[in-house]
């Protein structure tokens, strides 16, 4: 932003009266900000979040492109990539009329049993770093803004709100504040969001890190806000750097509003506080577009049309991880194990009938379609028959179509009515599923408190005779009734002390049988009393449910072990799902939930050729992975997930993914994410994931940056300071860009910079397709420091690079280690501890067949 852009932002502010101001301080509902037309400035809109732009309205009327989550976008290791997805949301965000993206996630893998480790991108400060600097240009290079969150620490989600994070100095630096650092400095993101949590004895809307790292040392220009709720001191929360307290209005939430006025009157916050807060507000407004007449920062924006299809499906693909290919299973061969073509594919597990291709918690979305693996692998045209093996772990899904149908049976859905407190109705809507979630009053209505009873209606109509359970997953008082006939009349409560992360993923659940016939259909209506729901002050939320008829789960699991004997291949789909990995609690196992490790084993004891797909965000224990041919771990793969899945199973794409962390074995010698008497010590300190293991020599099922793609490799040779006096020519020569080089002619320098700096070490590896296909390696260079005076890992991720080569072709590729790679925090700066550093080339973490010695002073 120009200084003349920067004077008229303060002549804007200059305008205002101090009541105007205090205003714009808190959020004017969920998702916006307050317009203020003495500033020129329009109403802003923010929306979640990682996996795709949600918008104001949260159900099924206004879906939202569904990317895979982050942890597959950090597989890809691939900025250029991730950079599209940037663009991509961008484009989603300027359709639905969002601003600025409640995105993207950088805390830490501390420990897999975080509740939103699907959300956040690897365990490895400088990996999340480069795939967040990436999203955030993507996004912002669209005039979108991100939302870097949530600052700091807040790794996992039990007591969240309250907990106190204890770390070290040195920790907190090398680990923590890495990723915000980068993508605050590289990619100048225009707004931070301060967590729930508190960090060595400050909750993070009050932390003194906010002004002193942030603004002082940092730079930073941009916009801090709070987490939703967040913001608990009138006073504290002013002086600290925060800006915006969400969500609002002022009357109903958060500490602002009339007291923070007051506090100003009185004189005990100063009011040049508040128009730095001010001027941050307008800032963000004028790089968005939403300032009259201030050009927003992007530039022009480019209209190029997004193939959205396409480009998630290629993403999920590239970020699919092969952990294991025994005889080369994979890719499927179409001409079958004898030549004469593949035959029928058995299709099994709980995960593959219904697409899991998304996380829990604020960053759902509602995708216009998403496609299961079974959906995937027929419209590729084989052979599929399916046997969902074992159902009974799973959260009973809400109705959909072919059982669901509105009232006079002519489509798939329900209708709504809502009624006033003299029981008129007063507003009805036409919904094409039987999820309900209205968190921003009724769209049909307006404000919430007009709403006393709202009733939906259906139809249900029976595919097959049996017995379908029929109910309702919410909070608050509901009433079911088929044919006219009470189900039944409850009120559901939720446990005491939930977080409302838990709340809204993970509500009671009511069924009651329903027998019908085959083709016969019943009436349904749900009534539910609003001011019984606890978010009635801004809605209600809650499923009608349906589970059509099922063996129990061991005729189940027979059926799908016949099948898998009868097939040529068998591919099991197990995973999690949104109701297991979510926002707003963590796991307290890491094991496939329900019987499924069992259905693995007698699966793959039926057929030799049997395929793991693992469809979670995060890791979970696969104590049977030896006993299976191939292991494909595939995330929360986006709406294009089952595609994307036909396309590597049958060689149509590699699975181009790494693991952006560690797969532990076991349980054993991982952090803990429960607090002691509200304290979150991170005793294990710098090492978590791949450092911890290291450290231990303890063997991980599956080690951090693994993989393999279709073809193989050699790793040549490795040589140090290759280029150093001229970075910008160690592009690979005619392969893809060094993932952490800055681009050619691009103004930023690598990471993290940290002026003045050193230019860094340049390294170039040589490496060879030695297999019979054209493929894809990430080549990766970690550093470490044997003899040193200083604790350290054994060795850590310094630099990455992917490479593109056909069979036989050998491809040099550049890295840049910037200057930090060889830095430690000491003494509260960082310090170059002088002498040789070892840096070791390859494949993963574990297989690092070459090395060099580098001697810095
Ligand atoms: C989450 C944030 C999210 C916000 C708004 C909070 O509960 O922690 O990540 O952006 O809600 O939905």
């Amino acid at each position: 932003m120009s200084d003349h852009d920067e004077a008229d932002l303060r002549g804007r502010v200059a305008r205002l009266s101090t009541e105007q101001k205090i205003r714009l301080l808190t959020g004017a509902d969920f998702w916006a900000l307050y317009p203020e037309p003495d500033a020129g400035l329009r109403r802003v809109v923010l929306s979640d979040g990682p996996a795709g732009v949600r918008g104001e309205t949260w159900d099924e009327r206004d879906t939202s492109a569904n990317v895979p989550s982050p942890t597959a976008l950090a597989a890809t290791w691939d900025c250029d990539r991730v950079g599209a997805i940037g663009r991509l949301l961008a484009a989603e965000a300027r359709r639905k009329g969002v601003d600025v993206l409640l995105a993207p996630t950088v805390n830490l893998h501390r420990t897999p049993y975080g509740g939103r480790h699907f959300e956040c991108f690897s365990e490895d400060p400088l990996l999340t770093a480069r795939i967040g600097v990436a999203y955030v240009r993507g996004l912002q290079s669209q005039g979108v803004g991100a939302t870097v969150k949530h600052f700091v620490c807040n790794d996992s989600e039990t007591e969240r709100m309250s907990v106190d994070v204890r770390i070290d100095e040195r920790t907190l630096r090398e680990l923590y504040l890495a990723p915000f650092e980068a993508i605050v400095r590289e990619a100048c993101a225009w707004a931070v969001m301060a967590a729930y949590n508190g960090v060595n004895g400050s909750t993070m809307t009050e932390s003194p890190l906010l002004r002193a790292i942030l603004h002082d040392e940092w730079g930073y220009d941009g916009l801090v806000m709070s987490d939703w709720t967040a913001t608990r001191a009138t006073e504290a929360a002013a002086r600290a750097a925060l800006d915006l307290a969400m969500p609002g209005p002022a009357e109903r939430f958060g500490p602002w509003g009339d007291a923070l006025l007051a506090a100003v009157r009185a004189g005990q916050v100063d009011e040049a506080l508040i128009d730095d807060k001010v001027l941050r507000i307008l800032r963000l407004a004028a790089r968005v577009g939403g300032l009259d007449g201030a050009a927003s920062s992007s530039g022009p924006i480019s209209p190029a049309p997004v193939d959205i299809p396409r480009q998630l499906r290629a993403t999920a693909a590239a970020s699919f991880v092969l952990a294991r290919n025994e005889r080369s299973l994979l890719p499927l061969d179409r001409s079958g194990p004898d030549g004469s073509g593949l035959g029928r594919v058995a299709l099994i597990g709980p995960n593959a009938e219904i697409a899991r291709t998304l996380g829990g918690g604020s960053a759902t979305v509602y995708p216009p379609y998403s496609v299961s693996p079974l959906d995937g692998l027929r419209a590729a045209g084989l052979d599929v028959a399916f046997a969902p093996g074992t159902l009974g772990h799973l959260r009973t899904a809400a109705a959909r179509a072919p059982w669901l149908l509105r009232p006079g049976g002519s489509a798939a859905g329900a209708d709504v009515r809502f009624f006033s407190p003299s029981g008129e109705v007063i507003g009805s809507e036409q919904r094409d599923a039987a999820v309900f979630r209205w968190m921003n009053g009724f769209a049909a209505i307006g404000a919430p408190e007009q709403v006393d009873r709202l009733e939906v209606s259906c139809l249900i109509q029976a595919t097959e005779a049996g017995t379908y359970q029929l109910g309702v997953t919410g909070i608050g008082r509901f009433r079911l009734l088929t044919d006219e006939a009470v189900l039944f009349d409850e009120t559901l409560t939720v446990r005491k002390g939930a977080d409302v992360g838990e709340t809204l993923m993970a509500p009671p659940v009511r069924l009651a049988p329903v027998a019908l016939a085959a083709g016969q259909s019943v009436t349904v209506r749900l009534e539910h009393d609003v001011h019984t729901s606890p978010m009635a002050a801004f809605g209600t939320f809650f499923q009608l449910l349906l589970e059509p008829p099922h063996g129990t789960d061991d005729e189940e699991m027979e059926a799908a072990v016949a099948l898998a004997a009868g097939s040529d291949v068998a591919v099991v789909v197990v995973g999690t799902t949104a109701e297991v990995e979510s926002e707003g609690f963590d796991r307290t196992s890491l094991a496939l939930p329900g019987r499924q490790d069992e259905l693995v084993r007698k699966v793959a004891a039926a057929n030799p050729r049997t395929v793991v797909v693992v469809n979670s965000g995060a890791p979970v224990l696969l104590p049977w992975s030896d006993q299976v041919a191939a292991v494909l771990l595939t995330w929360f793969g986006g709406q294009e997930f089952g595609n994307a899945l036909a396309d590597v199973l049958l060689g149509e794409a590699e699975p181009g993914g790494r693991l952006p962390t560690t797969w532990p074995a076991s349980e054993d010698g991982l952090p803990s994410a429960q607090p002691d008497d509200g304290v979150l010590t991170y005793t294990e300190g710098l090492f978590i994931g791949y450092r911890a293991f290291d450290r231990d020599g303890r063997e991980p099922l599956f080690p951090f940056g693994c993989g393999r793609g279709y073809t193989t490799w050699s790793y040549d040779s490795i040589t140090v300071d290759c280029d150093e006096a001229n970075p910008g020519a160690l592009l690979a020569p005619g392969g893809t860009t060094p993932q952490n080089l800055p681009r050619a002619g691009a103004s930023t320098p690598p990471f993290p910079p940290d002026p003045p700096g050193k230019p860094g070490i340049a390294v170039c590896v040589e490496v060879r397709n030695t297999g019979s296909r054209p493929g894809r390696e990430v080549v990766q260079v970690y550093a470490s420091r044997p003899d040193s005076a200083v604790e350290r890992p054994v060795r850590w991720l310094a630099g990455f690079a992917a490479v593109d080569a056909d069979p036989g072709e050998t491809v040099t590729v550049g890295i840049l280690l910037p200057e930090r790679v060889f830095q430690h925090w000491a003494d509260g700066g960082w310090t170059l501890e002088a002498g040789t550093f070892t840096l070791a080339a390859g494949s993963s973490s574990a297989s690092l067949p070459l090395t060099a010695a580098v001697t810095l002073k």
